[in-house]
């Protein structure tokens, strides 16, 4: 790999500059004031892939934003290997809260700052980059197929139709992803498993319109106050979810993986002080690891209602929303958890209110086998350039997408991720590490020539 690595360090600097053109454009897929950003960005990474050297480069259209798609095919007896990633971000907001305009990005103390720097933006773009360099260095020994979509954020309901109805321009040995995070920058780590989601919406109805708090307040049912009513009684006092059946798919894990798990090196201290913490919470006869990885979750993501605005304003609301996202573990379906969450918020609502309860999107947990010679062959590249064998995780986030591709395509993916989970995705002054952006970069290429020795 030297010539690739000579490449890379030749090529440091305007792959960084490169980088940064990427970030400035602003792609956060959920709002449509920004689609005409959305899809220019889609244009630039489809520019930027055809001038890294890939074949058949272009804009797949969907019914919403369009996916990227490239590829190299160098030998027809080389594995193949499909390179997946997201260019669409999530908003930026609350902006007050940036340092720094989320998309000028810029670099202090050795991280990038800019929404998408590390979700995903960064992490796509060590693939681009690792593509250049081994084909630039005659080095790329796997046939490569990248496919980026723009709208991971929101779900991926294009991309799931554009897999189902393109099976054969996806046929891949081996889906590499790097949209993950690792434990440390000197502890290696390779997520084998993430987390489902089922994502709802909620709306209590009381009286049909705003009252006035004093005069009818006490006698007619608040749907603010009967909303975090129902929403507390969804945890018990050991913060298990209460919803009759939530638990029944749950795979446990046995005694020796809870064991493996609780020798993943972890900081407590560190972990509170950098949230601002005094005491971590959550469920119990869990630890902080298990609790954010393989333990399902119920988590409300916004509520609203009444009067918001300045000042006081006495008013008995009409309306109370809010969003709940149910993070799943393997085993349990998204479909049902949707259902059961339905049939009990709406059955315990008293007789006052009336309930609605609407899902958004949802998706599979995944878990990835350790025996394969993906997997040996990403753990082999991570040991050669961080020197370190890297640890098996369970990551928390989900990635929907990734049980599809096994399903539709029957392919399996490798979570190869750079990120920390302190890197701050989804919020204010979101950056990624010039150590990690270089790190991945050059860690890409030995995942290709490994993969394929070990396919022989
Ligand atoms: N890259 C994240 C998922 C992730 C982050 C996995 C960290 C593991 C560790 C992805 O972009 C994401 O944010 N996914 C969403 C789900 C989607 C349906 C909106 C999530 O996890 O909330
Ligand atoms: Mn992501
Ligand atoms: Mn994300």
């Amino acid at each position: 790999m030297t010539q690739t690595q000579q490449y890379i360090d030749a090529n440091r600097d305007r792959f960084l500059a490169e980088l940064l053109d990427f970030l400035r454009i602003p792609s956060i897929s959920a709002d449509p004031a920004y689609a005409g950003s959305v899809r220019q960005t889609a244009e630039w990474v489809a520019n930027n892939l055809r001038q890294a050297g890939a074949d058949q480069v272009r804009l797949e259209e969907t019914a919403g934003f369009p996916i990227v798609y490239g590829e190299k095919m160098v030998d027809p007896s080389a594995p193949t290997v499909l390179v997946y990633g997201h260019y669409d971000v999530q908003p930026a907001d609350p902006l007050e809260l940036w340092d720094n305009p989320p998309f000028e990005p810029v670099i202090k103390d050795g991280l990038i700052f800019a929404r998408g720097a590390c979700d995903d933006k960064g992490q796509v773009f060590m693939h681009v980059k690792a593509f250049e360099a081994m084909l630039a260095s005659g080095e790329l020994a796997c046939n490569v197929k990248f496919m980026i979509e723009g709208e991971e954020e929101v779900g991926s309901d294009n991309l799931g139709l554009f897999v189902a109805s393109n099976k054969d321009l996806l046929k891949a040995d081996v889906i590499l992803i790097s949209d993950t995070a690792i434990i440390a920058n000197d502890i290696p780590s390779i997520d084998v498993g993430l987390r489902g989601l089922s994502y709802m919406e909620v709306a209590v109805q009381g009286p049909n319109r705003d009252l006035h708090s004093g005069v009818y307040g006490g006698a007619v049912a608040n749907p603010i106050n009967i909303l975090c009513q129902m929403i507390a009684s969804l945890h018990d006092e050991f913060n298990h979810i209460t919803i009759p059946g939530f638990y029944d798919g749950v795979l446990d894990l046995s005694a020796s993986d809870r064991a493996a798990m609780a020798q993943t090196p972890f900081d407590l201290e560190a972990y509170q002080k950098d949230l601002g913490i005094q005491s971590v919470h959550g469920e119990k006869g869990y630890s902080t690891i298990e609790r954010a990885s393989i333990r399902p979750t119920l988590d409300v993501n916004g509520i609203w209602g009444g009067y918001t605005g300045e000042g006081a304003k006495t008013v008995l609301p009409s309306m109370a929303y809010a969003k709940i996202s149910m993070r799943l573990v393997p085993n349990q379906r998204s479909e049902e958890i949707t259902r059961l969450f339905t049939e009990h918020f709406i059955s315990i609502a008293p007789k006052g209110v009336k309930v609605s309860v609407k899902a958004h999107h949802g998706g599979e947990a995944y878990l990835m086998p350790t025996d394969s010679i993906a997997y040996q062959a990403a753990s082999d590249a991570l040991a050669t350039t961080f020197g370190k064998e890297p640890v098996p995780t369970r990551g928390g986030g989900s990635i929907p997408i990734v049980a599809l591709f096994e399903k539709e395509l029957g392919v399996k993916s490798i979570l190869m991720g750079f990120g920390l989970d302190t890197d701050a995705i989804h919020s204010p002054n979101e950056h990624y590490g010039l150590f990690n952006f270089y790190k991945g970069i050059e860690t890409i290429p030995h995942f290709f020539s490994n993969y394929k020795q070990l396919s022989n």
